[in-house]
């Protein structure tokens, strides 16, 4: 019986994918890595640090000498970035505009995903992002891609800024949401892309329990059946 799974979770931007990798994570008493928050770290360093977004080389000199970390503190999950904690900060406006730019550069991705397989490598691990299914763990044990309409997708993502206490318009969510799809979807490394074996779920009429319940039950009967 197989126990430690390597579940890979991939989907395009407030798709649900944080929310059902975190309770999934739960549910098996499994590693939840948000590697999203990973990118957003190294983000908000570049844009601290005022590297303008098109130097490439400058931003993959910082990404070598950068330290990106995701740790559990009291059953939290947190990003670091050279030791300060971040997990608020990567949720600004500033970060998520400029962070498909960063994470499209080839030796930004390299560092991550070294990262991420380091992290991920024993299993027991629940990862999301956008190439974990393709790129990062290409033989997880088992890969979902997750998938919802612009108009489920903006709902949720205007209702958890509201709840960070932003006011922001629907029809600029959706633009900001589009795009970040589409610099995800076209770049030329490791795009955001579904993976030939993963299965699909759309989330756009599925309560966040069913979400959970879907994986868990798939999980559960891979870990039987091994
Ligand atoms: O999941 P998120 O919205 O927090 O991710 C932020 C950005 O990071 C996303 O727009 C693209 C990038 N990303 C990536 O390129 N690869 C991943 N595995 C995860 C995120």
């Amino acid at each position: 019986m197989k126990k430690n799974l390597i579940i890979a979770i991939d989907g395009p931007a407030a798709s649900g994918k944080t929310t059902t990798a975190k309770l999934v994570a739960q549910q098996l008493g499994y590693l939840h890595i948000d590697t999203g928050a990973m990118y957003r770290a190294f983000t908000l360093k570049v844009l601290r640090e005022g590297v303008p977004l098109d130097n490439i080389s400058e931003i993959a000199r910082l990404a070598s000498e950068s330290q990106v970390e995701l740790r559990n503190i009291e059953g939290m999950q947190r990003v670091l970035i050279d030791g300060e904690d971040v997990t608020e900060k990567v949720r600004t406006p500033e970060v998520t505009g400029a962070v498909s730019a960063v994470s499209s550069i080839p030796t930004v991705r390299a560092v991550m995903v070294r990262e991420q397989q380091r992290l991920g490598k024993d299993g027991c691990v629940v990862l999301e992002g956008r190439d974990i299914g393709t790129v990062v763990f290409p033989n997880a044990d088992l890969k979902v891609f997750m998938l919802a309409g612009i108009d489920a997708r903006a709902t949720r993502r205007r209702d958890e800024l509201s709840m960070m206490g932003a006011t922001v318009e629907i029809g600029q969510i959706k633009d900001d949401l589009q795009r970040r799809d589409d610099l995800d979807s076209r770049r030329e490394v490791s795009p955001l892309r579904k993976a030939e074996d993963a299965i699909t779920l759309d989330t756009s009429d599925l309560t966040v329990e069913k979400q959970v319940e879907i994986v868990v039950t798939k999980a559960k009967a891979l870990m039987e059946k091994s």
